[in-house]
C-alpha cells in the first residue's frame, strides 16, 4: 500500500516538504478520555499493550481527532527487559516496576537476548495489525529503548530519582554494565528489525535517561551502544528507506556527537534552540522537536505563539519534524492539542516556499 501522507518520511530525510509535519509523543495517552475508556475496558495498561486488538484501536485514537503526520506504535519501551524475564508490572500510581531487577552480577550474567516472534509476537502482531488499520494514511513509527536507559529501569528496578544503583555499578563495575549494555544493544537492535520487517516505516529511540551522565559516561555507557544498534538496524525495507530517529533528553550539550551516531534525525527537548541546534548539526541530520510540553497548559493564543517561536527558531527548509520536547502530560486537554497541530499546518508552509 503507497503511502498517501509521506510528509513524515520526506522530512526525516530532509527532502522539501509543503509543511512541517507533526506527531506528538504520547500521543496515545491518559489526556485523551477515549484512550482511558478502551483502557478500562482492557483492565490494564499492559492488558491494552499485550493485546493487538486494543493497540490497534489506541494507536489509532489520536489519528481521529488531530491532523498528525504520524502513527506511533502503542507499546512501551519496558516490553523488552519483560521479555527477558524481569516481569514487568504497574503498581497504582506508582509508574513501572520489575519483579525481579538486576542486582547482582549471577543475573546479569546469565541474561539473553529474547526471542522476538515467540517472546515479542504481541507486539509484532500489533503492528501487522496496526498497517492494515492504517492503509497508508501516513507512516506507523516504531520504537524502542535505548540500551542505557532500559539498564537504568532493569538495574533500578523501576523509575529512580538519583540512579543510585546504576551509577554505582558504573563507576565500581564498569564492565558488569557493559556486559548489560552489550546484552540490551543486541535485543534492542533485533526488536527495531523485527518492527521493521512487520511493517514500522519509521523507527526512533528513547534515551530518556542518557542526560543524567557525565560527559565521558555518556559516550561510554550510551551514545557507543547508540551506535552499536544504529550500525545494524535495517536502513531499507520492501524498497523503502525507514528513518531512524534518536532521543537523548537532556543531551542538548552533545548535540553533535548525538548527530554523528549513525541517525538520520535527532529529537531535542525543550532546553535548546531549534536554530542554533540546526547550525550546530549542520546538514546531517533532521531535528525533532521541541515545544515544552507545559505550554499545553496555557491559552490557545501563547500555545499558537509558542507555535511559531519554534517554527521560526528552526527556519526555512526542510529537517524539521515538530513535536514536543517530551511527552504530553496527562493533564492536557486535548483542545490545547488541537490548537497545536491546526497551529502548525497553518504557520509552516511560509517556511517551505521556493524549494
Ligand atoms: O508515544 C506514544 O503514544 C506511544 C506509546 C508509548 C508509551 N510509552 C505508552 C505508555 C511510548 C513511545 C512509551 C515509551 C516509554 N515508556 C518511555 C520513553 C519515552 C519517555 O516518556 O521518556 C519510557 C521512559 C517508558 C516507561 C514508562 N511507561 C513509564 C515511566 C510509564 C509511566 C508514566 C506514566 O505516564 O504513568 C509508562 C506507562 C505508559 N506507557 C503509559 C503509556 C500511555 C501510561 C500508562 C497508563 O495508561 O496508565
Amino acid at each position: 500500500m503507497p503511502l498517501q501522507n509521506d510528509t513524515l518520511i520526506r522530512a526525516l530525510l530532509r527532502q522539501p516538504t509543503a509543511y512541517t509535519p507533526t506527531w506528538i509523543m504520547r500521543q496515545a495517552g491518559r489526556y485523551l478520555p477515549e484512550y482511558n475508556a478502551t483502557r478500562k475496558r482492557a483492565g490494564s495498561f499492559l492488558g491494552l499493550a499485550k493485546n493487538p486488538d486494543f493497540a490497534t484501536e489506541v494507536t489509532l485514537q489520536p489519528l481521529e481527532r488531530f491532523q498528525l503526520d504520524a502513527a506511533i506504535l502503542f507499546s512501551d519501551i519496558l516490553t523488552v527487559p519483560d521479555a527477558m524475564g524481569l516481569g514487568l508490572y504497574f503498581a497504582e500510581g506508582e509508574g513501572p516496576k520489575f519483579e525481579r531487577p538486576l542486582r547482582d552480577a549471577r543475573a546479569i550474567r546469565s541474561l539473553a537476548v529474547p526471542d522476538m516472534e515467540k517472546e515479542l509476537g504481541y507486539v509484532m502482531a500489533a503492528v501487522r495489525q496496526i498497517r492494515r488499520a492504517l492503509h497508508g494514511r501516513v507512516p506507523l513509527i516504531g520504537f524502542s529503548g535505548s540500551p542505557f536507559t532500559l539498564a537504568c529501569y532493569m538495574v533500578e528496578g523501576g523509575g529512580s530519582e538519583d540512579f543510585r544503583l546504576i551509577k554505582t555499578m558504573l563507576y565500581q563495575q564498569p564492565e558488569l554494565l557493559h556486559h548489560l549494555l552489550a546484552v540490551n544493544a543486541k535485543s534492542v537492535c533485533a526488536y527495531l528489525n523485527a518492527q521493521i520487517e512487520a511493517g514500522a516505516q519509521v523507527v526512533m529511540i528513547f534515551d530518556t535517561w542518557g542526560g543524567v551522565l557525565s560527559s565521558a559516561a555518556y559516550d561510554e555507557f550510551s551514545l557507543r551502544y547508540l551506535h552499536a544498534v544504529l550500525q545494524d538496524v535495517k536502513r531499507e525495507h520492501a524498497g523503502q528507506r525507514i528513518p531512524s530517529i534518536v532521543f537523548t533528553k537532556g543531551g542538548g550539550l552533545w548535540l553533535e556527537r548525538i548527530a554523528a551516531a549513525g541517525c538520520d534525525a535527532v529529537g531535542v527537548d525543550w532546553t535548546l534552540d531549534l536554530g542554533e541546534a540546526r547550525r550546530r548539526v549542520g546538514n546531517g541530520v533532521a531535528l525533532q522537536g521541541n515545544l515544552d510540553p507545559n505550554v499545553l497548559f496555557a491559552d490557545p493564543v501563547v500555545i499558537r505563539r509558542e507555535v511559531e517561536r519554534t517554527l521560526a527558531a528552526f527556519g526555512s527548509g526542510s529537517g524539521h519534524v515538530f513535536n514536543l520536547g517530551h511527552g504530553v502530560s496527562q493533564y492536557t486537554s486535548p483542545e490545547h492539542l488541537q490548537v497545536l497541530v491546526e497551529s502548525v499546518r497553518e504557520l509552516s508552509p511560509q517556511y517551505h516556499e521556493n524549494q
